[in-house]
Parts: C-alpha cells; sequence; structure tokens
C-alpha cells in the first residue's frame, strides 16, 4: 500500500533522500508517487501517474532543500492520476497519507460549508483540510493535529509540512509509521527499508502519538501532546536485503534464501528437543480448539496447519480467512487458541481479528515477520519468522517460514497430545537438518523453465489436490495468478467433476499435487478423469512412478508429512516464476497488487 518518506536535515538532501526512500519502499505497490519539498520558502509540489522514474524526471535535483515528504500511492478513494496523487496542499498545509479515512464525506461537507473546495477524489485532501481548518482556529499546529486526530476515523499515518514552519510532523493511526536520525538529519517512512541508506535505528510510533523532527530537536508527543520517550529499535537485518545480489529479481533471490530463512527459523526455536519447543513456543497444553485466522498466503500456511494439527495432533482446528473472520459470529471458549499470520503484522483485517479475539478475552498468538508490527505488538505472545525482509510482493520466503513455525507448533501439540512416538520425532529431527539441502537441490532443478514453456501462453491453469495438498495447491494457484495474469484456480481434486471439469478441454494445463498417501490414489483418479478430456497433467509428487496419467512429472523428496510442505511449495514457487518470467510481467511488482495491506 501507499509508501510515505519525510526528511528534514542540515545536509539539504531532501529531494535525492526521499527519491531513494521511495525506491526502496517501491515493494509496497503504488501507482502514482510525489513529492513536496520546501525551496526558497515555497513549498514546491510535483506528482506523478506510474513508476517513480516518471516523477524523477520532473525533479531539479540540483535543488537544495532541508525539508520533504514524498509518497507513493496505492489508488483507494478515486483513479490513479496526478491530481489524486500525494502529496496534497490545502490552505497552509501540505500531507502525504497512509490509510483510508472512513469518515470523509461527512467531513467533506462540513468543510465545503466553511469554504474549502477539493480539487481530488481523495479521502487525504479533506484530512488536509481539516489539519488547516482547525491550525487556522487554534494557531499551533500541534493542537491541530491533536484535534484533527479526533475527528479522523479509520487508519492513518500522515507526514504534515505547513508553510512557513521548517519543521516535520507525523501522526498515525493504525498504519505503519517509523521515526530515525542519522547525525543532523532526520526522517520518517513507512517501513524501514527507506532508511536502511542512512541508519538502520529506528523509533516505532504508537497509536495516536504525534512527532515534530527539526532540523536540531526530535520531539515524541502522546495524544494528550505530553511530552514522551521512545525505545530505539535495531533492525536486525542490513541494506543487502533491499538489493538483488545478481538475481534478476527479488521473488528468484527470496526463493533462494528459503534454505536459510527456515534454517534460521526453525533452529531459533527449535534444537532438536522436546524441551526447547516447550520452553521456546507457549504453553498450549489447555488448548482444546483452535482458530487460525490470515489473509492470502498466510491463510494458505493455516490451511496446512490446519490439516496437520487436526490429521496428527487429533486438536479441531477452525482456519479462516480474516476479512470473514472479523465480521462473523464466531465461537470460541477459554480453551480456545486464536492464532494470527502475518508476514507484515499490519494487514489490516488480520489485526481487526485479532483485536476481535482480545475484546472477546481470548489468548491470542501472532506468527509475524515484522518486528515491532501492530500485530506483533498486540498479540498476547508473538513468535517472529526469521525470513529477514521480504521485497517480492509474492510472498515466498515467508511463506515458507511461516510454515516452519506452524509444523513446530503442530509437532509440540502431537508431543502433549501423545499423537507421535520417540521413533518419529528423531526422524524428523534428522530430516529437519537435511531439509536445506533438499530445498536447495530442488530449487536448482532444471525442469521449471522447460514446462514453463509448456504452459505459458494458456490462458486457464487448474491445480489439484486433496487435504494437505489442496492447501499447497492453493499456495500455488496464487502465485501464478499473483505474477502472471493467468487465470488459474485450485481444485479439492475430488470436486472437479462438480462443475469444473467442464472447462477442461485440449491441453489445459493442470498442475496436481500428490504428497499423501493416503488419498494418492483418489488424485490419481481424478487425474486420468482430466487426462481423458485432453489436459497436459503437471505431476508434483513425492515418488517416483512414472505413468500414463501425467505429462511432466517433478519429484520432490518424501519426507515426514510435518514437514513436507517446505519442500512441496518449492515447485509450485518456481513454475510460477518461470511462467510469469516467459510472459514479460513485471515479477517483484504486479499490477494492482500492495505488499502490506493496510486498508480492509
Ligand atoms: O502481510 P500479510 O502476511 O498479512 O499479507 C497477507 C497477504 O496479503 C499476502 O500473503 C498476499 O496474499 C501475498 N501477496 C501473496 O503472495
Amino acid at each position: 500500500m501507499c509508501g510515505i518518506v519525510g526528511y528534514i536535515g542540515k545536509e539539504q538532501k531532501a529531494l535525492e533522500t526521499i527519491i531513494s526512500g521511495l525506491e526502496a519502499l517501491e515493494y509496497r505497490g503504488y501507482d502514482s508517487a510525489g513529492i513536496a519539498y520546501l525551496n526558497n520558502n515555497h513549498i514546491d509540489i510535483i506528482k506523478k501517474k506510474g513508476r517513480i522514474d516518471q516523477l524523477k524526471k520532473q525533479l531539479d535535483f540540483k535543488i537544495k532543500s532541508k525539508l520533504a515528504i514524498g509518497h507513493t500511492r496505492w489508488a483507494t478513494h478515486g483513479e490513479a492520476n496526478e491530481i489524486n496523487a500525494h502529496p496534497h496542499k490545502c490552505g497552509q498545509v501540505t500531507i502525504v497519507h497512509n490509510g483510508i479515512i472512513e469518515n470523509y464525506i461527512e467531513l467533506k461537507q462540513k468543510l465545503e460549508n466553511k469554504g474549502y473546495q477539493f480539487k481530488s477524489q481523495t479521502d487525504t485532501e479533506i484530512a488536509c483540510a481539516l489539519i488547516d481548518y482547525l491550525y487556522q482556529k487554534e494557531k499551533n499546529i500541534l493542537k491541530a493535529i491533536q484535534t484533527a486526530s479526533h475527528k479522523l476515523h479509520g487508519s492513518y499515518a500522515l507526514g504534515i509540512i505547513v508553510d512557513n514552519d521548517n519543521s516535520l510532523y507525523a501522526i498515525r493511526k493504525a498504519s505503519p509509521l517509523i521515526v530515525a536520525v542519522k547525525d543532523g538529519e532526520k526522517f520518517i517512512a513507512s517501513d524501514v527499508p527507506a532508511i536502511l541508506k542512512y541508519t538502520n535505528e529506528y523509533y516505532l510510533l504508537e497509536d495516536g502519538d504525534i512527532v515534530n523532527l527539526t532540523e536540531d530537536n526530535l520531539t515524541f508527543y502522546n495524544n494528550d501532546l505530553e511530552k514522551i520517550e521512545h525505545e530505539k529499535m535495531i533492525f536486525e537485518g542490513n541494506i543487502e536485503s533491499g538489493k538483488k545480489n545478481g538475481y534478476d529479481h527479488f521473488m528468484l533471490k527470496e526463493i533462494n534464501e528459503q534454505p536459510k530463512v527456515i534454517l534460521d527459523t526453525i533452529n531459533f526455536y527449535f534444537d532438536g528437543s522436546l524441551e526447547s519447543l516447550k520452553k521456546n513456543l507457549p504453553n498450549l497444553n489447555k488448548y482444546q480448539n483452535i482458530h487460525i485466522v490470515a489473509c492470502g498466503s498466510a491463510y494458505h500456511t493455516g490451511l496446512v496447519a490446519k490439516t496437520l494439527i487436526e490429521e496428527i495432533a487429533g486438536l479441531p482446528v477452525m482456519c479462516e480467512i480474516a476479512s470473514e473472520y472479523r465480521y462473523k459470529r464466531v465461537f470460541y471458549n477459554d480453551k480456545t487458541l486464536v492464532i494470527v499470520i502475518s508476514q507484515s503484522g499490519e494487514t489490516a483485517d488480520t489485526l481487526a481479528s485479532l483485536r476481535k479475539a482480545k475484546d472477546d478475552h481470548i489468548d491470542t498468538l501472532a506468527i509475524v515477520n515484522v518486528v515491532g508490527s501492530s500485530i506483533a505488538r498486540e498479540a498476547d505472545c508473538t513468535l517472529y519468522i526469521k525470513a529477514g525482509c521480504e521485497i517480492a510482493v509474492a510472498t515466498t520466503k515467508a511463506y515458507t517460514a511461516q510454515l516452519s513455525i506452524l509444523s513446530l507448533i503442530a509437532i509440540k501439540l502431537a508431543c502433549i497430545h501423545q499423537q507421535i512416538d520417540k521413533k518419529r520425532f528423531e526422524t524428523i529431527v534428522k530430516e529437519i537438518k537435511n531439509l536445506p539441502n533438499m530445498m536447495t537441490s530442488l530449487i536448482n532443478n532444471k525442469q521449471y523453465h522447460d514446462i514453463a514453456l509448456k504452459i505459458y501462453q494458456r490462458e486457464d491453469i487448474f491445480y489439484l489436490g486433496r487435504k494437505i495438498d489442496y492447501a499447497m495447491s492453493m499456495e500455488g494457484s496464487l502465485k501464478l495468478k499473483e505474477i502472471s495474469y493467468i487465470n488459474s484456480v485450485a481444485y479439492a481434486a475430488g470436486e472437479l467433476k462438480h462443475g469444473t471439469i467442464s472447462l477442461v478441454e485440449d491441453k489445459t494445463p493442470i498442475i496436481a499435487i500428490i504428497t499423501d498417501d493416503e488419498i494418492k490414489n483418489k488424485t490419481i483418479s481424478n487425474i486420468k478423469e482430466t487426462k481423458a478430456r485432453g489436459a497436459y497433467v503437471i505431476l508434483v509428487s513425492n515418488y517416483e512412478e512414472h505413468d500414463q496419467y501425467c505429462d511432466d512429472n517433478i519429484v520432490i523428496p518424501k519426507i515426514d508429512p510435518f514437514i513436507q510442505p517446505m519442500l512441496t511449495i518449492i515447485p509450485l514457487q518456481l513454475l510460477a516464476y518461470e511462467v510469469a518470467k516467459l510472459k514479460g510481467c513485471d515479477i517483484d511488482k504486479p499490477r494492482n497488487l500492495a505488499k502490506s495491506v493496510t486498508v480492509e
């Protein structure tokens, strides 16, 4: 979603700092970009539809400016064009905004009655006018921002500058915003990559906090305008996470990082002993049922965990899409654990679901990548995955790292409920040690490009699987559609003949997944049904037999079901990647998508 960068500094490097910051936030997804900067006591605003490169062409980087705010916009209210792009200026106030102002129509009417006229279709321009109106009334910008925060409903991170005031201000509510300082320069940003060029130290704002940055001072206020202190955070990753390091795309780089990421994540919680699981994972003894809530790929990891926990540990699990969960009637009790999963830790629907469970006094556990994110801070207990900064919009390493923690949780539950014996536990430990090597071999498999060549021009591609393989199919299908724009649907294999098989015609690609012995023959029968109607079948399986029912066969090593999904996903990621590459798609920044979905 939208990215914000703000700068104030004696070095007067505002233009280049804002642009490099916005470029580092490109992964969030956007369709226009803009900047407002102080130029000889005047605030100049330049905005462009499209990529940051378009904006750069309009800028004179020779201009020395000490104060600026910049923005990449992911359109919500009004189409992507220059008028709707941020920054917006009303009266003396100029702002950039990430989030959604829910009551903007009502506010707009009131402000129109006060004489304000609006040029854009955005909710942001209304917020800007509101702050200006309050500023004119109160003659105190901090007070104006504070009062505005009580009148604005919804989510917002705002970067604010004011005519004739050499200061940068910011406020946040339910949208991420960080603050950083390096020598004589100060920054605000939506996420850490924007400031990594300068420093890996930053501050997080709490909801309602206001910050004032001047050339000499950094002052944090709570929403009562009392001065407060914030603890300095250190970003664990490094600037390399923002570079492609020789790979064509961040997605490919991140796929290749998976063996290390799962090793780092598993080693952090598990040293091969049951004691480490007892010590490093929360106490799960009292729970009789689990709800897993997440969006997109994180939801798909939840579906995998549901199968593992139910099938092996024997505990009922409800896995629900967060945008549904937050509004539905949910049945839980004091023996329910609600697990929310989110790479960014800022996904609006997942955060709202977490809050719903907390309001009902249900225990919550979050599995999150971004340290200090809203979900991480609000959950009763947070387990961090060790994926590092994920840049590609299509998640790969965070997905696999989530799987690795969920596998450990499932193993722990299976031990608590005495569903696995010592021998199986020891086998899993051995296989985990070898997992990174097995992943690397699969990543280096040469089949993906050749298979992609056979299917990349097709309009529809179906994925099939049963039980855990169905959950994997859903992730494979999402990967393909989000980066290649090919229409793709995942089906529970047995469901096909209840309607969808009518879509299968000569050479329709079917990607079938079989890793579960129990239902192997059932899925094979379904594959044969598609083959009989001309389908082109690509089989991803953990057995060697070649049969007349598949056209291509990708064989993955067979390991314990608790950890098998971390291997199954690799061919699915790389097939999607190769198909998108052949189609010439913008793999790291697919159209219309945002990395962090901070609005519902
Ligand atoms: O940050 P989150 O894990 O909460 O994000 C959830 C989804 O938006 C995310 O997984 C999305 O589906 C990915 N783009 C899929 O690759």
